[in-house]
């Protein structure tokens, strides 16, 4: 099955930004993504009560579909000892709490799996991720071994290593599978594979990494295998009915070698393959090629995902320092991108959704404000009656009289 990206509407009418989009038959409340986002507070893999409020709030703010953090589909695959997995059916309650939660919101919960690869075995992120040593063995944080492409001269600094042979890439596809069938259980709607930041999968697209000479080294081809396994893998676990998305750095970093025409190709291969959305991230790895560093100025990687959505024909999402409720809705306005996804301004402000419909759309943009019954109670008895921008409770006597009783 093809999937092509959304049409833009031309009618002028709704923000684009607050519009529904279905993609296969999960229909997503609006074009707002909370991106994927590590918290390095899991216990053993699994997620507590801290991941419930913080991926909650995002829901309960607005967002239409809200990822989690980094999910490592075997013990092995995570960064660190802090982060989180779903490698054992233990894990799937832990999830639960927090699709429940998010789906009650009105929102959809996304699950992002990964594998760190070469860049695993590390200190949490507080402590700078740290390569692990056998002194830290001794407070209960053993380094292990990391699956690779290749081993590098350049990984010096890196742990332990073991290049992957024809049976740990059996092993691995099958990971992804159990984890696919484990995230759905815990009640995903979505799936992205982590396919960015220089961790297992991009270790195998980039030449800079990947010095194999069997089928998974090589041509730009054989480099792509792995990550289209794995997207044959979990397509094939995951129900017909709901999106498969996919993260890619559509670009290496400074001095790297993986460009966005490479993209381009990896994003028509994934569209055969079934997947409904590339993500368009960037970086993570680096080499002495005269590649630019992406600057971080606003909208910095909405270009690639614009790139590969016109060149690809395939739906993308667009990420990284979109902040302004106007600058979100231009992307979508321009067919730039399906999806419009936020980090760090929704960590200030869970409610930029709730914010951004207002600020589109006057007072019918209270149709976002956070779901409970004070809530609803403010949208059906003052909302009606509130002049645009006048603010809540101050538009008359009865509303004033509203307010003291709420
Ligand atoms: C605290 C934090 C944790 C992140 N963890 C992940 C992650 O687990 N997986 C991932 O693909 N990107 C991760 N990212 C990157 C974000 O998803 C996003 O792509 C990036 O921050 C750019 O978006 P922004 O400018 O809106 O923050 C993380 C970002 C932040 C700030």
């Amino acid at each position: 099955m093809v999937h092509t990206p959304t049409e833009v509407m031309s009618d002028g009418a709704a923000p684009l930004l607050l519009t529904p989009l279905k993609i296969r038959s999960l229909t997503l409340r609006n074009r707002i993504v909370a991106s994927p986002m590590c918290q390095y507070e899991s216990q053993d893999g699994a997620p507590g009560d801290w991941q419930l409020v913080n991926f909650g709030k995002f829901a309960v703010g607005g967002a239409a579909l809200v990822f989690g953090e980094e999910t490592a589909i075997e013990a092995a695959g995570r960064k660190s000892y802090a982060c989180a997995g779903l490698w054992n059916d233990s894990h799937i309650a832990s999830y639960r709490r927090i699709t429940d939660f998010i789906k009650a919101q009105g929102a959809s919960p996304g699950v992002q799996l990964g594998h760190a690869g070469g860049r695993g075995s590390c200190h949490d992120a507080e402590h700078d991720w740290r390569r692990l040593t056998d002194e830290d063995a001794h407070a209960g944080m053993k380094p292990w071994e990391c699956l690779v492409p290749s081993a590098l001269p350049a990984q010096g600094a890196w742990p332990k290593v073991r290049v992957m042979d024809a049976s740990d890439i059996r092993a691995h596809l099958q990971c992804w599978r159990d984890a696919t069938l484990r995230a759905l259980d815990a009640g995903y709607e979505v799936l992205e594979i982590h396919g960015a930041h220089g961790y297992l999968i991009h270790q195998f697209l980039s030449p800079v990494m990947n010095h194999r000479t069997d089928g998974y080294g090589g041509s730009r081809e054989a480099r792509m295998r792995m990550a289209l396994e794995i997207a044959e893998t979990v397509r094939r676990a995951w129900p017909a009915t709901l999106p498969l998305f996919f993260r890619v750095s559509a670009v290496d970093g400074k001095g790297g070698a993986w460009g966005i025409e490479d993209t381009v190709a990896l994003a028509c291969a994934l569209r055969e393959r079934g997947v409904d959305v590339v993500d368009c991230s960037s970086g993570g790895i680096s080499g002495d090629s005269s590649m630019p560093i992406v600057r971080r100025v606003p909208g910095y990687q909405v270009e690639f995902a614009a790139q590969v959505r016109r060149q690809a024909n395939i739906a993308t999402m667009a990420v990284g320092l979109i902040t302004r409720a106007n600058q979100a809705e231009q992307i979508l306005r321009e067919g730039r991108a399906d999806l419009v996804a936020l980090a760090r301004e929704l960590i200030w402000d869970p409610n930029w959704p709730a914010r951004a419909a207002r600020e589109l759309m006057g007072e019918d943009g209270y149709q976002l404000l956070p779901e409970s019954q004070s809530n609803r109670l403010i949208r059906r008895e003052v909302v009606a009656r509130l002049p645009v921008n006048s603010g809540i409770g101050v538009a008359s006597a009865a509303d004033d009289e509203l307010a003291q009783r709420i």
